[in-house]
C-alpha cells in the first residue's frame, strides 16, 4: 500500500479523493484540515507521500522535514507551483508532481465571468434589485463584440480563453515568450506594450515567476487605454495590489476582476467574516464600485475537480513506478 496525507483537506477534496480512489486500490488517504508548512510537516512520519495545495508552505524548511520523515513523494494538486522550491526537492531527490491543464476551460470560464460580472457590475446589480432599487445608475457597461481581448499568457488556459473571446465576437492579440500554432488562424501576436495599448479587457493566464512579478504595475497601467478591464485568475502576484489601488483611483479601469490576489495566503478558502481585517488590501479594493473578487474558485468545477483527483493519483503511480512525464516539477 502507498500510504498518502493530503493537507488542507476541504469537503470537496474528500469527495472527488474518495469517489475516484476505487480506480487506485493500492493507494490509501489520510485527509488532514491542516495546512502544510514546516510544523505540520512532521506529521507526515510513516507516509510515502503527501499531498498539498495553492497555499501551502512547500519552501526548503518544509522540504527538509519531509525528507527526514521519509516522503519521497509530493503531490501539488494544482497547476501552479511557485510556492514550490523546486531546487531543494531536486537535491533532496524528492520527486514534485502536478496537474498541469486539469481542464484548462474550468479557469478560462471564470477569467470570463469575472469579465463580465465587472462590465455589466453583476455584483452590484443583484443587490440593488435585492433592495427592490430597481435603477440603473452605476450599473453601465459596454459590449464585448467588436472590442480587443488582450491575453498575456497563450498556454492551456490562455488558450481557452482567446477562443472564449473569439466566440464573444472580439478581435484577439495576444502576448506570450512563445507563440501557441494552435492560435495562429484567429490570434495576433503583439509586444506586450502593444498589448496594453490596444486591449478592452486584459486577461492575464501566464504563471508567477521572477519575470513575471508584479508585471502590472503603475508603469503598464498607464499604458493602459482609459475603461480598460483587467482580469486576473493567474497568480496575486502578477499585479502589484497597491499600484493597482493607484491605477483604479486614476479612473484607468471600466472593471477589474480578480481570483487571486497577493494576499490570498492565510485568508483563501477560510471563513473571515467575523473578524476585523485591519490591513486588508482586499477589502480596500472592494470598497470600489467596479472591482469583483473571488476567492481562488477557478478550479471549482465537477470536471476540474475530478481531473485533479484523478490526475494526482495516477501522479503518485507513477512515481512509484518511476515514470517521469510532463507532470514532473523535481
Ligand atoms: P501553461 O503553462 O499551459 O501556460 C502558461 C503560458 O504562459 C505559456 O504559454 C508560457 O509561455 C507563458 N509565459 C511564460 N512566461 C511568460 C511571460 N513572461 N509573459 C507572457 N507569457 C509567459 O499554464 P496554464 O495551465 O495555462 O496556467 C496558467 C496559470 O494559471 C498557472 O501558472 C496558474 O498559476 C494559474 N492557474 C489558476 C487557477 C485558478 O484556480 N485561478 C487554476 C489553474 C491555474
Amino acid at each position: 500500500m502507498m500510504k498518502l496525507l493530503f493537507y488542507a483537506a476541504k469537503d470537496y477534496d474528500k469527495q472527488y479523493f474518495n469517489s475516484v480512489l476505487e480506480k487506485f486500490p493500492e493507494i490509501e488517504i489520510e485527509f488532514l484540515d491542516h495546512e502544510l508548512e514546516p510544523r505540520s510537516a512532521v506529521l507526515a512520519k510513516g507516509f510515502d507521500a503527501i499531498c498539498a495545495f495553492v497555499s501551502a508552505d512547500v519552501g526548503a524548511e518544509t522540504l527538509e522535514i519531509l525528507n527526514q520523515c521519509g516522503v519521497k513523494t509530493v503531490l501539488m494538486r494544482c497547476a501552479g507551483f511557485n510556492n514550490v522550491e523546486t531546487g531543494k526537492a531536486k537535491e533532496l531527490g524528492i520527486t514534485v508532481k502536478r496537474v498541469p491543464g486539469y481542464s484548462p476551460e474550468s479557469v478560462a470560464e471564470h477569467a470570463m465571468a469575472l469579465a463580465l460580472a465587472a462590465n455589466r457590475r453583476l455584483y452590484k446589480a443583484y443587490n440593488k434589485v435585492r433592495e427592490n432599487d430597481y435603477t440603473l445608475r452605476g450599473l453601465r457597461g459596454m459590449n464585448f463584440y467588436g472590442k480587443v481581448a488582450g491575453i498575456v499568457g497563450t498556454g492551456k488556459i490562455g488558450a481557452a480563453m482567446c477562443r472564449i473571446c473569439r466566440g464573444f465576437g472580439m478581435k484577439v492579440i495576444a502576448y506570450d515568450v512563445y507563440e501557441n500554432p494552435d492560435l495562429k488562424e484567429f490570434v495576433e501576436y503583439v509586444s506586450l506594450d502593444e498589448l496594453l495599448a490596444q486591449s478592452d479587457l486584459i486577461s492575464l493566464h501566464c504563471p508567477l515567476m521572477d519575470s513575471t512579478y508584479h508585471m502590472i504595475n503603475i508603469e503598464t497601467i498607464k499604458k493602459m487605454k482609459d475603461n480598460v478591464i483587467l482580469v486576473n485568475t493567474s497568480r496575486g502576484a502578477l499585479v502589484n495590489t497597491q499600484e493597482l489601488i493607484e491605477g483604479i483611483r486614476m479612473n484607468k479601469f471600466l472593471g477589474v476582476g480578480l481570483d487571486v490576489y497577493e494576499e490570498e495566503t492565510g485568508n483563501v478558502y477560510e471563513d473571515h467574516s467575523d473578524d476585523i481585517m485591519e490591513h486588508s488590501v482586499t477589502a480596500r479594493l472592494l470598497a470600489f464600485p467596479n472591482v469583483i473578487i473571488t476567492s481562488h474558485q477557478g478550479f471549482y468545477t465537477m470536471e476540474a475537480l475530478t481531473a485533479i483527483a484523478e490526475t494526482t493519483l495516477q501522479n503518485l503511480m507513477d512515481a512509484k513506478n518511476g515514470i517521469h512525464n510532463e507532470n514532473d516539477i523535481a
